[in-house]
C-alpha cells in the first residue's frame, strides 16, 4: 500500500530544542526552563486563539511566547536578542534520522508532505535550510483554514489539499496533542518518541503505532 505521510514540523522533522545554546549564552542557567516555557506557550497561545477564532501566524505565537517565558524566569533579553532567537528559530536544525528516513520512504513510493502550524513560508525555509526540501512532494499550512491544531478542520483540509482519504493517510508528529487530534479526526497515527520522557496524554485515543525514529516508519505502515 502507498501512503500520504503528513509529517508534523516542530518537534518531529525540526529540532526546536536547537536554540538551547543561544539561549545558554543568553541566559545562562535559566536556559532550560525559558526554553520549555517558551515551546509549552507557544502552543497555547496557538489552541487559545484557535478557540477564539483569532488566527494569527504561528510565527506571532512564537513571539509573544518568548515574551511571557522571558517574563516568567525574569530574564532581561534586549530587543535585539529576541530578534536574534527568532532569526534562529527560522533557520532551526534538522533531527539526524529525518535524512534517511525519508529518503527510504521515497523510495518505497509513499506521498512525503510537511504539515504545520508554520506558514507555508516559514516551513519552506526551515527545510530548504536543512536541505530536506527535496524529498517533499508539498508543504500543507494550517493557515488555508485559520485555525490551528488539533482542530479537525486542520486533519481534513489536509486530505483535501493532498487528494488523500482517512484510510490511506498517517500524521507522523513527535506532538501526542496533534497525534490525538489527528485520531480523532480518523488518521493513522504514528507517535515518534523522540525522547524517552515525553509522555503520552492518558486519554483514550492510542496511536497507530509509536516509533522513536522516522527510520522505524517503512516497517511499521500497515
Ligand atoms: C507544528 C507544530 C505543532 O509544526 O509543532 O505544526
Amino acid at each position: 500500500m502507498k501512503y500520504t505521510l503528513a509529517f508534523d514540523v516542530y518537534g518531529t522533522l525540526i529540532n526546536t530544542s536547537g536554540i538551547f545554546n543561544s539561549l545558554e549564552k543568553m541566559t545562562g542557567n535559566k536556559a532550560k526552563s525559558v526554553m520549555d516555557t517558551w515551546r509549552n506557550k507557544q502552543l497555547e497561545y496557538s489552541f487559545r486563539r484557535g478557540l477564539m477564532n483569532k488566527f494569527v501566524d504561528f510565527s506571532v505565537c512564537t513571539k509573544d511566547a518568548l515574551e511571557f517565558s522571558c517574563k516568567t524566569f525574569k530574564v532581561n533579553l534586549s530587543d535585539a536578542q529576541k530578534e536574534e532567537l527568532l532569526n534562529e528559530y527560522k533557520v532551526l536544525p534538522a533531527f539526524a534520522d529525518v535524512n534517511n528516513g525519508l529518503h527510504t520512504l521515497k523510495k518505497d513510493g509513499h506521498k512525503i508532505y510537511a504539515f504545520s502550524n508554520g506558514s507555508v513560508h516559514a516551513v519552506s525555509n526551515l527545510l530548504i535550510n536543512a536541505q530536506l526540501m527535496h524529498l517533499f512532494d508539498g508543504v500543507v499550512s494550517v493557515e488555508d483554514v485559520k485555525v490551528f491544531k488539533p482542530s479537525p478542520l486542520v486533519y481534513e483540509h489536509f486530505n483535501k489539499k493532498t487528494n488523500s482519504t482517512k484510510e490511506t493517510s498517517w500524521l507522523i508528529s513527535g506532538n501526542p496533542f496533534d497525534i490525538i487530534g489527528a485520531a480523532s479526526y480518523g488518521l493513522k497515527t504514528a507517535w515518534l518518541k523522540r525522547s524517552s520522557e515525553t509522555i503520552f496524554d492518558p486519554w483514550d485515543i492510542k496511536p497507530t503505532t509509536i516509533i522513536n525514529t522516522i527510520t522505524q516508519l517503512p516497517i511499521n505502515l500497515k
